[in-house]
């Protein structure tokens, strides 16, 4: 007998060979798009920390929320940038205020074919950027907050968003917005609850593109990095309040906790690659010290592996575009991402069919950033993103 007797190498020799056996595969539908319109705006705003990320304007939030549904996306996950804030956030609770309106504008553009989700936090609405308001000791007060939290809820699912998602860790949100829904009529409205929400330098750049007014931290009621634990009883109070679905955030520095998450809960759960993940990544790609579409499908995949349902991140349509193209191409595409020549592109993967699919990428317009920096030799037998598309 030959030594080795085991040699698991055999199931790895070719592409069409790992694509038999991947244990984990991306789809369109498994991506949540987030995005940020900014009232105000007459074209998007690119956002210095977020290269390739846009502030919206209103209509050019409709122009990528109809990409998303063309490329197949799961949802898109609104966030609004009024104009004007004050101590309580009032324009988020305004129904004509630029979140709301715009969650009744995607709605109807596209709201029969993707999942239309909404921020339901005040940090964006405040003057002084918490997810709450202040009592006189200067603290976040949670029962106070609590009270606005359900007249937004009611105002988004008025609105017409599809899914409300709390992501201000206030103690009691997912029941008291479940409350509030239930007796507004929009009992068939679910609430995806910002579970284990930590306290994270991750959220670095998100401040920029929401143009956070915040000085100091959340850590106060965001979760505290070290505890794993805890975000345990978290998921458990909001399974217990009614959440439908849970997230973990932020997404690959916390993926012990994802996957306890996993493990205890009976409903989806979702993972936030965050602002941060997303600006390591395109500032390593943009320097060639790595290769940016090799590292992103695998950092997606990595959450996915970990037990994601689904994931939230600003390379959704991004990255459903590499994967139609594979689609597209397989067997034929080059190994450095490439598009394949002449194959025939498949049907829109969603609903409607009124719109045809973009032809080709690019999907957004993106900067300086090198796409495919040759930090990896090449190898004609694999394939960049590393997984197989899935039909
Ligand atoms: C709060 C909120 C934040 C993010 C999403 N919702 C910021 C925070 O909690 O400080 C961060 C998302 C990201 O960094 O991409 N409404």
């Amino acid at each position: 007998m030959s030594f080795p007797e085991q040699r698991p190498r055999r199931m790895r020799r070719s592409r069409a060979m790992r694509r038999l056996v991947a244990e984990t595969r991306l789809h369109p539908a498994d991506l949540i798009l987030p995005v940020f319109v900014r009232e105000g705006l007459t074209e998007p705003a690119p956002i210095s920390s977020m290269p390739g990320v846009v502030q919206h304007s209103e209509s050019s939030l409709l122009t990528a929320a109809e990409e998303a549904r063309d490329l197949g996306l799961g949802g898109i996950m609104l966030f609004g940038i009024p104009a004007t804030r004050d101590p309580q956030g009032s324009a988020g609770l305004d129904p004509e205020g630029i979140l709301n309106r715009s969650i009744r504008a995607v709605k109807e553009r596209v709201g029969e074919d993707l999942v239309v989700m909404s921020d339901l936090c005040l940090d964006e609405f405040t003057d002084h950027g918490h997810c709450g308001v202040i009592d006189e000791d200067g603290e976040v007060d949670n029962d106070a907050t609590l009270e606005l939290y359900a007249e937004m809820g009611v105002v988004q699912a008025a609105s017409g968003a599809d899914v409300v998602a709390p992501s201000g860790m206030m103690d009691g949100q997912v029941a008291v917005i479940r409350q509030a829904l239930d007796e507004a009529g929009h009992q068939h409205v679910p609430i995806l609850a910002y579970a284990a929400k930590y306290a994270s330098g991750f959220y670095g750049p998100f401040r920029e593109a929401v143009d956070s007014q915040l000085s100091g931290d959340r850590k106060q009621y965001q979760m505290d990095a070290p505890n794993r634990t805890e975000a345990l009883r978290e998921v458990e109070l909001d399974l217990a309040e009614g959440a439908d679905m849970v997230m973990v955030k932020p997404a690959s520095a916390y993926l012990d906790i994802l996957s306890d998450a996993v493990s205890i809960s009976d409903v989806p759960v979702s993972a936030y690659q965050v602002s941060g993940e997303y600006a390591m990544i395109e500032a390593a790609a943009a320097n060639g010290w790595i290769n940016r579409r090799t590292v992103v499908t695998e950092s997606l995949i990595a959450i996915r592996r970990a037990g994601a349902t689904n994931v939230l991140t600003y390379y959704a349509s991004e990255v459903a575009g590499w994967l139609r193209e594979e689609m597209q191409g397989s067997g034929t595409r080059s190994a450095d991402g490439g598009h394949a020549s002449s194959a025939p592109a498949p049907p829109a993967p969603t609903g409607s069919g009124a719109s045809p699919a973009p032809a080709q990428e690019p999907i957004k317009p993106r900067t300086a950033a090198a796409p495919d920096a040759p930090t990896e030799p090449h190898d004609p037998s694999r394939t960049d993103a590393g997984f197989p598309p899935v039909s």
